[in-house]
């Protein structure tokens, strides 16, 4: 008998995180090797968030709290989503979890029965399907391509509902393409959606502040206020405030679903850390003038990476409009053969020989469903990234 259960024998273990601990294997070893499997800032929380957190400690605010979220942080989200988004919430249209894949994965574990169908567009974060399959949902995968910026085209979404379809996953800016949809592009979405009435819609906006040349971001209950009361909008403070390790994400929508999302945290990892979530309050509530600073930063950064990578022998890399990863193209490689001698038969071989041959460790596409491509995130210094594309320029000259 197996000891793993049959949800999670469906279920693979996270490739961003293998990649991740390869490359600290290596370093172990005493390889030198750069990493750009990361999905996180390198940037530190800012004090003020940090000094809310160490005074909710001395003021003992070290209970547990509501389930799913204290009533201070509750107001500092909807007034976010206010002031940011035009979205009107009630505190209890609001849910906050120990990080935002907590959120995806409560709202999925709340809703889903077996054989019920989640459209995920490709190249897709890679937990998306998994949280899916843990929840007893079956994903179904619309491919994007380049051509289009991995966007979802909206004929391809049309052709993949079916009356088993409960959610959309929208993700926007991407991980790991990076893409982000127009207004224009979210309405000619929202338009199909319209004509399905029982298909939810929960959209991913993690990376809604790290958006580049003027870029102007918007959600699609926003876009399109019909779909109000059938998308639960995501968001959270790990990336826009670099509090990865604070686990803590928010979303708003329905009331029924948001009650229906505290009834599965009850039963499982009750409330969010009560210190963390006083950190939260400041950081939506608090100063916001560093966002766009640290964002300038990762545009020159996505700039410098972009522009090497196109130099590079055989790589296509388009230009992102947000978040810190781009997502090139090595199908000028694939057949050709690396310096070790092996032939490069796909992403994954790519992204194996660039590690072997130079230390650079990239992810590659097979895991977030779209080759063959690599993701790369740029959410490190300006020298490590001219050093990180130089090797790769080498490894691509010397492929032949
Ligand atoms: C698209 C996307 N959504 C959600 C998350 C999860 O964020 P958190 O660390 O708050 O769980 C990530 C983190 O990598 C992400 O890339």
């Amino acid at each position: 008998m197996s000891l793993e259960s049959q949800a999670l024998r469906r279920v693979k273990p996270s490739a961003t995180i293998a990649v991740s601990a390869k490359a600290r294997e290596l370093i172990r070893q005493g390889r030198d090797v750069i990493s750009l499997g990361a999905g996180e800032p390198d940037f530190d929380t800012p004090d003020t968030i940090k000094a809310a957190a160490i005074k909710a400690i001395q003021d003992g605010k070290t209970k547990y709290t509501d389930v799913d979220g204290i009533p201070e942080l509750k107001a500092a989200i909807c007034a976010k989503f206010e002031r940011e988004n035009g979205l009107s919430y009630k505190p209890s249209q609001v849910n906050v979890s120990p990080g935002g894949k907590p959120v995806i994965y409560n709202a999925l574990v709340a809703t889903l029965s077996p054989g019920d169908e989640v459209i995920v567009p490709a190249p897709y974060w890679v937990s998306y399907p998994d949280m899916v399959l843990l929840a007893g949902g079956e994903p179904v995968f619309v491919a994007t391509t380049a051509k289009n910026n991995f966007k979802l085209q909206p004929a391809d979404l049309e052709a993949a509902i079916t009356p088993r379809t409960k959610w959309l996953l929208l993700n926007s800016p991407s991980n790991p393409s990076g893409a982000a949809y127009t207004r224009e592009e979210l309405q000619a979405v929202a338009d199909v959606l319209l004509r399905h009435p029982h298909v939810w819609i929960l959209t991913d906006d993690m990376y809604e502040h790290l958006i580049y040349d003027g870029f102007e971001f918007t959600t699609i209950a926003q876009v399109e206020p019909k779909l109000y009361d059938r998308t639960l909008t995501m968001n959270g403070v790990s990336k826009a405030y670099s509090m990865t390790g604070w686990r803590i994400g928010y979303a708003a929508g329905p009331e029924p679903l948001i009650k229906a999302m505290a009834k599965v945290m009850s039963q499982s990892t009750s409330n969010p850390c009560s210190i963390a979530q006083w950190a939260a309050v400041e950081a939506l509530n608090g100063p916001q003038d560093f966002i766009p600073e640290r964002a300038a930063i990762f545009q020159t950064r996505r700039d410098l990476v972009v522009s090497m990578l196109n130099q590079a022998n055989g790589l296509f890399c388009p230009t992102p409009e947000g978040a810190f990863y781009v997502y090139p193209s090595c199908e000028g490689l694939i057949g050709k053969t690396a310096p070790s001698g092996r032939v490069i038969k796909n992403d994954e071989d790519f992204a194996a020989e660039l590690l072997e041959s130079e230390g650079v460790a990239v992810v590659h596409g097979e895991a977030f469903g779209l080759s063959p491509f690599f993701r790369i995130s740029y959410a490190t210094s300006t020298e490590i990234l001219e050093d990180a594309c130089s090797r790769i320029q080498r490894f691509c000259a010397a492929v032949r």
